[in-house]
């Protein structure tokens, strides 16, 4: 047995991912590795809750599995894995959408957004998408959930819901904590910097993405809306050019104060253009392994079946405590 702490994460398949998903949560997991037992999770399932056209889904999913492991998450160390392979996890999430009130459900801010933006298709899933997060985490008594901002109101329902569960019954599930880091946890949309860089929006020259080709990211970066001031300044009064800065920062690992420094006097065209290259050099690597990886679809797939298989026995440990605790009758076959 071993004595790691857990760490559970995901990204869903809905889209090309974007250097905020990068920088907000896939970039800090490479650092837990070896550290923790990790679970990083391709949740093809919450991808449904807005329409997908099924065979970009099938490629989608693959491809954010070798963006797994271009960003340099060693498929021995973790256990990568497709939730849909893992049936326990819609199998939670109906128990706990029982002790999950809707008045809870109707407070989440992602509900709100993404209900506006889907008003001819609100169907229950996007509602209870929420409840479907916690059964992930839950399953695999998972310590810390690294995100980035936008999650932590999910992260917690989650651990209402664990305490909610283990009061009603017995403890059972860990509660988790989240780890949202302080830089990179919200990249912003470049053209629109004080909403949150995504992958769906219609606008592209707003996002970057991880696969995006190095002219394009030039040109993307050098249109950034930025300001009149003329300072290179970590400021609420510039959130265009505190963005570019909290990308620079994520990706060198340089501190806000070294990079402000470094550009004191200077105008926006070179921090500007230095962004460009600092997002083209951190990106390249990725790149090359994505490419070489999508060449050998049998090695990709043997990675996430042989995940599910270890995903699956620790969920289904947990799936059988939880039918136990609530009552229904013993399966032995
Ligand atoms: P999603 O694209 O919603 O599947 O998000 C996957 C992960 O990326 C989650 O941990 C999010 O919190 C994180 N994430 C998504 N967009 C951003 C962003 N603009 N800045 C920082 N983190 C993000
Ligand atoms: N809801 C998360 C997002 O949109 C993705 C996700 C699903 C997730 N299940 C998770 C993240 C479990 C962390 C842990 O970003």
């Amino acid at each position: 047995m071993s004595d790691k702490k857990v760490i559970f994460s995901g990204v869903q398949p809905s889209g090309d991912i974007t250097i905020g998903n990068y920088l907000g949560a896939i970039k800090n997991w490479v650092n837990l590795q070896d550290e923790y037992k990790c679970y990083y999770c391709i949740v093809d399932l919450h991808a449904i809750t807005v329409p997908q056209v099924p065979k970009d889904l099938r490629r989608k999913s693959l491809e954010l599995l070798a963006q797994y492991i271009a960003a340099g998450l060693d498929p021995e160390k973790n256990t990568m894995f497709i939730q849909s392979h893992v049936s326990a996890h819609a199998e939670l999430s109906w128990v706990l959408n029982t002790i999950t009130y809707m008045g809870q459900l109707n407070r989440m801010t992602q509900f709100k957004e993404k209900s506006q933006k889907n008003e001819a298709n609100l169907n229950a899933g996007l509602f209870t998408y929420p409840v479907l997060m916690a059964s992930d985490i839950l399953l695999y008594k998972t310590d810390f959930v690294p995100v980035g901002e936008d999650q932590k109101q999910h992260l917690e329902l989650a651990r209402d819901l664990a305490e909610r569960f283990n009061n009603k019954y017995s403890p059972t599930f860990t509660v988790p904590e989240p780890l949202i880091s302080k830089v990179g946890a919200r990249i912003m949309d470049l053209q629109e910097p004080t909403s949150k860089m995504s992958k769906s929006g219609e606008d592209d020259k707003g996002r970057i993405l991880v696969l995006e080709d190095p002219d394009s990211i030039r040109r993307k970066i050098k249109r950034a809306v930025t300001d009149s001031l003329g300072v290179v300044k970590y400021s609420d009064d510039q959130p265009g050019i505190k963005n570019l800065l909290n990308i620079y920062s994520k990706f060198t690992g340089e501190t806000i104060e070294e990079i402000e420094k470094k550009y004191e006097g200077e105008g926006y065209g070179k921090f500007k253009s230095d962004t460009a290259e600092v997002i083209v050099e951190g990106l390249r690597p990725i790149r090359e392994k994505f490419d070489e990886l999508m060449k050998n679809k049998d090695y990709l797939e043997e990675i996430y079946l042989d995940g599910a298989k270890r995903a699956e026995r620790e969920a289904r440990k947990m799936l059988s405590k939880v039918y136990r605790k609530v009552g229904f009758v013993k399966r032995k076959f």
